[in-house]
């Protein structure tokens, strides 16, 4: 079996040795134009030619990732079968961010900072969590994670999902972006959190009118995909006071552009697309077992639809 690997902007000696070892039967060389034909690719963020070379022969392409919105922008051979990284470690990371995004703002965290660098003890008020419903967009892999943490320290959680789901502690709500559905769990939901897929259907779903209808002193943590959110509306729903503030871990343009007013925004928190990364061991052990059982036939988990785009 060969094996034909790239990741964009990153070191691949480690992972290559890696993959070997756990693929010892396996011929596993990194890609460049030109590189011999393969059975399977793993790859993040390949170039279309790498698709175009390798097409012909390639029987599976196992991304080192979440999402696949970057792959499916290709021109991708629709009888290729793509296989997604599930959780591989990143739920943990996920839920941790998020916590921590959600405390900081309800505990009101960032005040204190502000006051030890002027010598200044005096005490936040205590608000309640019942004040502060989270609603999770998104309850696959790592939403349903980051979800059922929250529950853990006591905030009322709301979920959408594109079909219904049942999650201990969790109020649901499901369907299309039209329905109803959508409308409750937006009206019920002060802290807006988002895990879905980057599709036609969830593209700048964070806008004007979504963010209108939160509870007022919104707050909203992006953690999927910065083109879900139409970054003109949040600094507009800041400004009027409907939202109190952001984090967000990404963007429309990677790297954030020096002249963003995000960078500076004081009500804005920001990271470099770093709330979970692709752990590499996980991420190894995952994909070889997955491409051993595809290659014998089984089903794999984490196959996207295509058509669905997730
Ligand atoms: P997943 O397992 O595919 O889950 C996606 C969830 O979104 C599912 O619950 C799905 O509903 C729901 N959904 C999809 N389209 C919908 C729609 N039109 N309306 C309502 N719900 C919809 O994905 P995941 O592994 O949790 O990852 C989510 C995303 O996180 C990834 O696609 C990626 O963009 C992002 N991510 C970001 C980072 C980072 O570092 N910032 C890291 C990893 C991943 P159903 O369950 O009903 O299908
Ligand atoms: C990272 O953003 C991923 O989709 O895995």
């Amino acid at each position: 079996m060969r094996i034909t690997f790239y990741f964009k902007n990153s070191p691949t000696d480690q992972w290559l040795k890696d993959l070997r070892a756990a693929l010892p039967q396996a011929d596993i060389t990194e890609w460049h134009p030109g590189a011999p034909q393969a059975d399977y690719a793993i790859a993040w963020q390949p170039p279309q030619q790498l698709l175009d070379e390798q097409k012909p022969r390639l029987k599976g392409f196992f991304n080192l990732g979440a999402g696949v919105d970057a792959l499916l922008k290709l021109n991708w051979p629709s009888s290729l079968p793509l296989i997604r990284i599930d959780d591989g470690g990143m739920a943990v990371q996920m839920a941790e961010y998020v916590s921590h995004a959600l405390i900081r703002h309800f505990r009101e965290l960032d005040r204190y900072a502000a006051q030890q660098q002027a010598g200044e003890w005096k005490m936040n008020r205590t608000q309640l969590r019942t004040d502060f419903p989270v609603g999770v967009m998104g309850l696959g892999v790592l939403g349903e994670r980051v979800a059922r943490t929250i529950t853990q320290f006591d905030f009322p959680v709301n979920g959408w999902s594109r079909t219904p789901k049942q999650i201990d502690g969790v109020r649901t709500f499901s369907g299309d972006v039209k329905d109803q559905g959508f409308r409750d769990f937006l009206a019920s939901t002060r802290v807006l959190v988002n895990l879905l897929p980057l599709t036609p259907e969830t593209t700048d779903i964070i806008n004007r009118e979504t963010l209108s209808q939160l509870l007022p002193k919104a707050y909203v943590i992006n953690v999927a995909r910065g083109a879900h959110l139409v970054e003109d509306d949040l600094l507009e729903q800041i400004a009027s006071g409907h939202v109190a503030g952001a984090t967000l871990d990404v963007f429309k343009t990677e790297p954030l552009p020096a002249a963003h007013p995000f960078w500076k925004h004081p009500k804005i928190t920001i990271s470099p697309h770093s709330s979970a990364n692709t752990m590499r061991e996980e991420s190894v052990a995952q994909i070889a077992r997955k491409i051993m059982a595809f290659d014998r036939g089984d089903t794999v988990a984490g196959l996207v639809d295509l058509s669905r785009g997730y």
